[in-house]
């Protein structure tokens, strides 16, 4: 007899989610309330909602950082209890070590594990290679031996997004990693993570609160609202799968955005601040 089990598994489920944080006021919505979501293998799947809705605190679930309240997560079928080698994290401030160059900040986890273990010289030697690669795959070969102070933080990030793929994680968990950079810099790591999607083959978890980004990178955005945290929809974005930055000004792209935000607009409660602005600005020229 034949199974599909593997086949069929998304790489990551999450049921019923629930998550209170410890010490807050009795009455406070919960952080995360029903959270339902279950990501294939190779999906790349963005969370973007107004800030408190419970983005980074699912995506910390996810990484094993935070425990949940209430239901389950699992990633290949597996429990998630605590971080693990399938997982890596980016997160929007680089967080590389200063006093080591980029070359070491990418070969740091190795560099423990050659400390811990007792890996043959054949496993250190592909671990360099890989770091090679992914130096490469970043386009940075050329700044191997700078220090992080001497890198624009664009090419810091592009450092943080090598180093998390060094141990081939299976699921890479981004939160709002681009946040910090401008917005040239910004269209450049976006190709470059669509391009890194498809030559590692992970899936991707990608957090941001740009709904240009989440639709541009995102099969599928999912659209959460606050107060309790919550999973407001998840839209498929109907373009096709290799991206162009020409793709942002077409029809479909323009649709879905003026979807999401309004979306937004009402769950966070902007919506009304809107109405009331506009009956304040109507009663002001009355006078
Ligand atoms: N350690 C904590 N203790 C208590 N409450 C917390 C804690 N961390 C987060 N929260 C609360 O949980 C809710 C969700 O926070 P979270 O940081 O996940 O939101 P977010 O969607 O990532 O927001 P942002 O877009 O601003 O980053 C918020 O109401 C926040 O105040
Ligand atoms: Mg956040």
């Amino acid at each position: 007899m034949t199974t599909t089990t593997s086949v069929a598994t998304p790489k990551v489920q999450i049921r019923h989610v629930g998550k209170v944080f410890s010490g807050v006021p009795a009455g406070t919505p919960a952080a995360l309330q029903d959270i339902n979501l279950s990501i294939k293998d190779n999906e790349f799947v963005t969370l973007v909602g107004a800030s408190g809705c419970g983005k980074s605190t699912l995506l910390r679930i996810l990484a094993g950082l935070e425990h949940h309240s209430s239901g389950e997560v699992l990633c290949s079928g597996r429990a998630i209890t605590a971080p693990g080698a399938d997982r890596a994290m980016v997160f929007q401030h680089y967080s590389l070590y200063p006093w080591l160059t980029v070359m070491e900040n990418i070969k740091f986890s190795r560099l423990l594990k050659v400390g811990r273990e007792n890996l043959s010289s054949s496993d250190v030697e592909a671990a360099s290679g890989r770091a090679d690669a992914l130096l490469n795959l970043i386009g940075l070969a050329k700044v191997a031996n700078a220090y992080p102070n001497q890198l624009s933080g664009g090419m810091q990030q592009r450092v943080a997004i090598a180093r998390a793929l060094m141990g081939r994680p299976q699921v890479l968990l981004m939160d709002e990693p681009f946040g910090a950079l401008d917005a040239q810099t910004r269209e450049v790591m976006h190709d470059l993570i669509l391009h890194i999607h498809r030559i590692e083959k992970t899936t991707i978890v990608f957090v941001t609160h740009d709904v240009d980004e989440a639709i541009y990178l995102g099969q599928r955005v999912v659209l959460m609202a606050p107060r309790p945290g919550r999973v407001e929809r998840i839209l498929d974005v109907p373009l096709p799968a290799r991206r162009s930055q020409d793709m942002k000004v077409g029809v479909p792209f323009r649709e879905l955005r003026a979807e999401i935000l309004a979306s937004i607009r009402e769950s966070s409660g902007m919506a009304t601040d809107f109405d009331l602005l506009e009956k304040l600005s109507q009663q002001s020229e009355a006078f």
